[in-house]
């Protein structure tokens, strides 16, 4: 059956160690949304290896990876990083990574004018200033260029430079400087050629696998509460990691989607500005993030942390139809005394188990807290549930019975095998 796995928070909940450890069992991994603002942690051979636009099957041999229609592609980026995947020992042919001739690219124009408007008088979003938003935005506006337009050097000059001028206008606007498409177009025609043999039109290929019986496992890139429609807007990505982003990022037809595992941390996490209802600050929020290494996997910053908000965590599996959860980093609760989760707010006097992900809303709500004992035991060598301390599975029952959806998989450590299936 097939598989989409998500994240249900604001991303970086373990979905790279999840698909690392479901994809064995997978013939196709797709990722269907993002950009290399994503960084997915595997543990390959003992090394840790981030990945940011490859999908994270790469590493199971006989797994097709596939890079669809959604994700927005650099170019330069994913040659450094199929290179780099190679030195780790994947082996990555034609045969076994694809690359939708139908994804929209990155231009350096976009990551200039992200870092403009990043630091303009605008609302400082905390992207991962990659050129995320520029680039979907030229999706949207009718204007974006494609992997299939950076196989031929003259189309790409021809289509590139008009949105040049388009966006010098806007950056020098704005405070920013010019970019000369001169500058670029030899290192990215360069990175095209290399890449021209991982490209095809995916939307066929997926589907063959399909009609096929292959086993297919979307891999999700960010969270549901970074959803352009169902996030905290306006601190969200600029694509849908949600359901409705599965399909329009791959051509496969919704009944493709066998079951789908969303991902959750223990407690929550959230990285850039916007809002974070169970937020903990000082040195309980200091400790978590120190246990948990809660540092971004691709900028390095230091990921605010909090709480489990089990009113988010809700809305998330509603409006994506999650039929089990994969509940990740048990291990950093290992310590505390007390454990919080939020459910339900106060919002104007009166309490409410509804999630507006609007900021007037999420600003002025106050958590209703429940607190659990915590377990003090070390859980990260345990192998089956029933070896957990009862505070530990205490805290798991309370969530399944609260979300009404079961956490079937909890996950202790970084490693593969630090995984118990319940
Ligand atoms: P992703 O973006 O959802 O793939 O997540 P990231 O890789 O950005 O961040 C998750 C981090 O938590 C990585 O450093 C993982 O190695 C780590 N991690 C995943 N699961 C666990 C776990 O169960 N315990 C601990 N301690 N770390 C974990
Ligand atoms: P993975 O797949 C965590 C956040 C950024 C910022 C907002 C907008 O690793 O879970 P963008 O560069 O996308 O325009 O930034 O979204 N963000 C992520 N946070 N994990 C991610 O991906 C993220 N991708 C984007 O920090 O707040
Ligand atoms: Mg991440």
């Amino acid at each position: 059956m097939n598989l989409a796995v998500m994240g249900l928070q604001w991303g970086d909940e373990g979905k790279g160690k999840a698909i690392d450890y479901l994809a064995r069992d997978f013939d196709v991994v797709v990722r269907y949304g993002g950009g290399h603002n994503a960084g997915h942690t595997i543990y390959h051979e003992g090394k840790k290896v981030v990945l940011h636009l490859l999908p994270s099957g790469i590493f199971s041999s006989g797994t097709i990876s596939v890079i669809g229609n959604g994700v927005v592609v650099n170019p330069i980026e994913l040659v450094k990083e199929i290179n780099g995947a190679q030195a780790h020992g994947a082996s990555l042919g034609e045969e076994n990574l694809e690359l939708s001739l139908l994804a929209p690219l990155i231009l350096p124009e976009h990551e200039c004018l992200d870092i403009v408007f990043e630091n303009s008088r605008y609302i400082k979003i905390g992207t991962t200033r990659r050129g995320i938003g520029p680039a979907y935005e030229d999706l949207v506006g009718r204007r974006a260029v494609f992997v299939r337009d950076l196989l031929d050097k003259d189309t790409f000059y021809r289509k590139v430079k008009p949105l040049n001028e388009y966006y010098n206008k806007l950056m020098m606007a704005n405070g920013g400087g010019a970019v000369a498409v001169e500058s670029y177009i030899d290192e990215y025609t360069k990175a095209g050629a290399f890449l021209k043999k991982f490209a095809k039109n995916t939307i066929y290929s997926l589907n063959r696998y399909y009609r096929e019986g292959r086993s297919i496992l979307f891999e999700g890139a960010q969270g549901v509460l970074l959803d352009i429609n169902f996030g905290t807007y306006p601190f969200v990505t600029s694509s849908n990691p949600t359901i409705g982003g599965l399909c329009t990022g791959t051509g496969l037809p919704p009944g493709a989607v066998g079951k789908l595992i969303g991902i959750s941390k223990a407690y929550t996490t959230r990285v850039g500005e916007g809002p974070f209802p169970s937020e903990l600050s000082g040195s309980e929020g200091e400790f978590l993030r120190v246990k948990g290494s809660e540092y971004g996997a691709t900028t390095g910053r230091p990921r605010r942390v909090g709480w489990l908000d089990l009113v988010a965590l809700k809305y998330a599996i509603m409006i994506n139809g999650v039929d089990e959860i994969f509940f990740t980093k048990m291990d950093v609760l290992d310590e505390f005394t007390e454990i919080k989760v939020v459910t339900a707010y106060e919002y104007a006097g009166k309490k409410t188990d509804e999630f507006d992900p609007s900021i007037e809303f999420l600003d002025q709500v106050k958590p209703v807290w429940t607190s659990f004992p915590g377990w003090k035991t070390a859980i990260s060598e345990i192998k089956e549930y029933k070896d957990l301390p009862a505070n530990a599975r205490h805290y798991i029952e309370f969530i399944e019975n609260f979300i009404s959806a079961p956490l079937r998989y909890i996950s202790s450590g970084v490693l593969r095998e630090q995984t118990i299936k319940r």
